[in-house]
């Protein structure tokens, strides 16, 4: 997508050595745009971690890259406890998101069979192949979706489609396109009008800091919203449709997701609003049955619930404290959206129902998984 009018995704090797692996650092947006190089395995660790890079596919294509990072960077020293070790190191890096355990398996399946001196070019292939599958699986979800967008808009005579989502699932959440954003860019670039509620989404703000940053970039006409506010716009009439991202999905269609979706689907439910997820099938969970029991959901340090960041008028970025001193906190980064709430998964296949057998209908090859 778009910075400046400039191409870009939001994980790439360096063109001049491709040891280096280059991120947009997403912690300083929306104020400074800064590029940030990884080159070995701990620097993948802590970008995935303390989030320079986040969201469900942007994790999945990092580990995907860090696992390489990690063969090549032993240099001819081939030794199986240490590709061990970056597996795991990468794995525990944050527990949600499926994509991420997801990446690191599909390394592991292509290096352990072949000749260790293989092992760094095959890595590599695979890291780039990991990637620019997410980018083609969200174009995809992209010329899905905004069917839903186009028919929504035929039956309002033209107006825009009001669409309601949640943190980001936009390009920056992904290698490029987005999973919930893909169709709002395919339909706005289609000419069919749209208009996009951004949930603020508290605490860490992907909605205010990201997804408005990056609708912005793309000229899609947005307003920010408190995160409370939706279910006052849905019983208003004001929301068509509600799409949002996720992290993880079971197979029976249970969807984890931004701390704050599941009220947001209670609310879209109450008031007759389709209520949407687009996922590529890495977020898929091929073993989890029950998304409300089963899928670890991610607690993260207080401090992201006392302290806000920001930039001030005179132009300073920096922290302050908005909460009183030593008060207790608990930081949820993700709850689950039951299946019986979402109208449809949007996935590079197609949309299906948020139930097992369509989901498995649609990829039947997983049947054998379950
Ligand atoms: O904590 P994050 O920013 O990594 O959370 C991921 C998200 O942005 C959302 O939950 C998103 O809707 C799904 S990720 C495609």
């Amino acid at each position: 997508m778009q910075v400046n009018n400039i191409p870009y995704r939001t994980i790439w090797p360096d063109p001049e050595d491709n040891k280096t692996i280059r991120i947009i650092d997403q912690r300083h947006l929306p104020h400074e745009f800064v590029e940030e190089e990884l080159t070995c395995l701990d620097d993948f660790v802590i970008a995935i971690k303390d989030m320079h890079v986040r969201g469900a596919g942007l994790i999945g294509a990092t580990a995907g890259f860090g696992m390489y990072s990690a063969i090549s960077g032993m240099e001819g020293n081939m030794d199986p406890a240490h590709i061990s070790h970056a597996a795991e190191a990468l794995k525990r890096a944050r527990p949600t998101a499926s994509n991420l355990a997801w990446a690191v398996d599909r390394q592991l399946a292509a290096i352990l069979d072949q000749p260790v001196e293989k092992w760094p070019d095959i890595a590599f292939i695979t890291a780039c192949a990991i990637a620019d599958e997410d980018a083609e699986y969200c174009r995809r979800i992209g010329e899905h979706g905004k069917k839903i967008i186009a028919d929504i808009c035929a039956k309002k005579n033209g107006e825009p489609v009001n669409i309601l989502t949640h943190c980001n699932a936009g390009w920056l959440a992904f290698v490029d396109y987005g999973s919930a954003t893909a169709p709002i860019y395919a339909a706005h670039a289609a000419g069919v009008p749209v208009h996009v509620w951004v949930d603020e989404t508290r605490p860490w703000l992907q909605g205010a800091n990201l997804t408005a940053w990056e609708l912005a970039e793309e000229k899609v006409p947005h307003t920010l919203i408190a995160d409370n506010t939706g279910g006052h716009l849905m019983q208003h009439g004001l929301v068509d449709l509600v799409i949002v991202g996720t992290d993880r999905t079971t197979y029976t269609g249970d969807v984890a997701n931004k701390i704050g979706t599941y009220l947001k689907a209670l609310a879209a439910r109450d008031n007759g609003v389709p209520f949407y997820v687009a996922l590529p099938s890495s977020t898929f969970d091929w073993e989890l049955r029950d998304g409300v029991q089963e899928i670890p959901i991610e607690k993260r340090s207080g401090k992201e619930i006392t302290q806000i960041s920001g930039k001030t008028e005179e132009g300073a970025i920096g922290s302050i404290r908005i909460a009183p001193e030593n008060t207790d906190t608990a930081n949820y980064g993700f709850d689950v959206t039951p299946a019986r709430l979402v109208t449809g998964l949007i996935t590079e296949r197609g949309i299906t129902a948020a139930e097992e057998q369509a989901i498995l209908t649609m990829f039947p090859e997983k049947k054998s998984s379950i």
